[in-house]
């Protein structure tokens, strides 16, 4: 079932996440929903505070990707789509690198982040099987930005404050919902 996207101003993408205890269907219903609502919006990838849920779950799918990474790259992408459950990044590389990002959740807004350009992350798999992963370049950038939509943090908590005032405007008119997306998409105010 296509979920629809909460939008920037929704206080569901600021809110704490929980662990997940254990697999049920609940949970399989909500990942495969996720799936299906990343993939109707041409997204790589969706947090569960994005359709308004608490679990500490994403989804990715770099696939739309694929195409304009170098062989190197794609030698060593894990098959996709791909489910963490109760992840944490426990090692991060030093050296960083600029990347421009957008969100579901913020659309027609793109921004160069820098983040550190490895990371090592360890989640539960959509099978609930403990796993493990290294990763840099493309998949790196976008399991850190799900991340961090699980400790309610956005991308634009990144950029410069110059930046951001820059998108003032742009942003309270999403939040308004006066921004038009290609995909169902829902905004709540905090009252
Ligand atoms: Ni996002």
């Amino acid at each position: 079932m296509i979920l629809p996207i909460r939008l920037f101003g929704d206080p569901s993408l600021r809110e704490p996440t929980h662990r997940v205890a254990h697999m049920n269907e609940r949970l399989e219903t909500l990942i495969a929903d996720m799936i299906d609502t990343m993939h109707n919006a041409n997204g790589i990838g969706l947090a569960a505070p994005q359709v308004g849920r608490s679990e500490r779950v994403f989804v990715v799918d770099i696939r739309p990707l694929l195409e304009s990474m170098p062989d190197r790259e794609i030698a060593g992408v894990p098959h996709q789509p791909m489910v963490f459950i109760n992840p944490a990044i426990t090692v991060e590389s030093e050296e960083e690198e600029e990347y421009e990002e957008g969100c579901l959740s913020i659309p027609d807004i793109l921004e160069d982040v820098v983040r550190p350009s490895m990371v090592r992350i360890e989640y539960l798999d959509g099978s609930f099987t403990p796993r493990q992963l290294e990763v840099g370049d493309l998949l790196a950038r976008v399991i850190q930005h799900e991340y961090d939509h699980l400790e309610g943090v956005l991308f634009l908590d990144r950029i410069s404050a110059f930046r951001r005032q820059m998108l003032k405007r742009k942003l309270r008119d999403i939040a308004r919902g006066e921004t038009a997306a290609e995909y169902p998409t829902e905004v709540n105010i905090a009252a």
